[in-house]
């Protein structure tokens, strides 16, 4: 058995919008394994991205404890947790989030830079990358000049020039057509596999559920059902 990488024990969280309350966590209890690739499926509002963001340290929440490579998530201070997030994990959103004016290259070493590596270290690393998910011959084009899927393939690159443990990646095939989500998925499930990282990924897309090693259902705020 691989060793465990998240522990999430009864999370609890409970939005206060205005006078309305929304349970969106009622008691969330999961494992994710080294080298796993773990959907998360259910309708939508059901809390997906409030889980996810929650064991990323994005989200405060209200009971129960998770621990992300044996930290406690809930001792570290908000300076602790954004440092531990940008050394050990990797995002992929729906949204691409590239910055268009500039290229290819550059979106992928922007973490590197901001993080403190030297500008020709950080674009030799980012041109490493590119190349691994098949984009080498446009490291130097703008996000403009990329059809949908290779501008998702680049913010993989993003999320994982910095070598993250742990990978999320919230609908990373929402807005791309059939052929471009296979191919992200079978290079998202190939680079785990590679680099014996973790990878949840949020989706709808019934079309994916055959990279997974696991499927997680949520409804209402619960799981449901997990099935391997
Ligand atoms: N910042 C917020 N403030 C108030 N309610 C929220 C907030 N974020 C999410 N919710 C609510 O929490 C529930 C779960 O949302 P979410 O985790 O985004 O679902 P999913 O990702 O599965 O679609 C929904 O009812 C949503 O409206
Ligand atoms: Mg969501």
């Amino acid at each position: 058995m691989n060793s465990i990488i998240v522990s999430c024990k009864n999370i609890v969280k409970t939005f206060n919008a205005g006078e309305a309350e929304v349970k969106a966590l009622q008691g969330v209890t999961l494992d994710v394994y080294e080298n796993e690739l773990l959907m998360l499926v259910g309708p939508s509002g059901c809390g997906k991205t409030t889980f996810v963001s929650v064991l990323s340290g994005l989200l405060s929440f209200d009971s129960g404890a998770c621990e992300v490579m044996g930290k406690n998530i809930a001792d570290m201070s908000d300076e602790e947790i954004t440092a531990f997030r940008g050394k050990n994990i990797g995002f992929v959103f729906q949204a691409f989030n590239l910055l268009p004016s500039l290229t290819a290259i550059e979106n992928v070493a922007l973490p590197l830079t901001v993080a403190g590596e030297k500008r020709t270290k950080a674009l030799n690393l980012s041109k490493k990358m590119l190349e691994a998910v098949g984009l080498g011959k446009k490291a130097y084009v703008k996000p403009s000049g990329l059809s949908g899927g290779e501008q998702q393939r680049v913010a993989i690159a993003r999320a994982l020039v910095h070598n993250p443990k742990f990978i999320i990646c919230d609908e990373p095939t929402s807005s791309l057509d059939h052929t471009s989500g296979q191919i992200v998925m079978e290079l998202l499930q190939k680079i785990i596999k590679e680099k014996g990282a973790s990878m949840i990924v949020v989706t709808h897309d019934n079309r994916i559920y055959k990279y997974a090693d696991r499927i997680v259902h949520m409804e209402d705020g619960k799981i449901i059902k997990v099935a391997s």
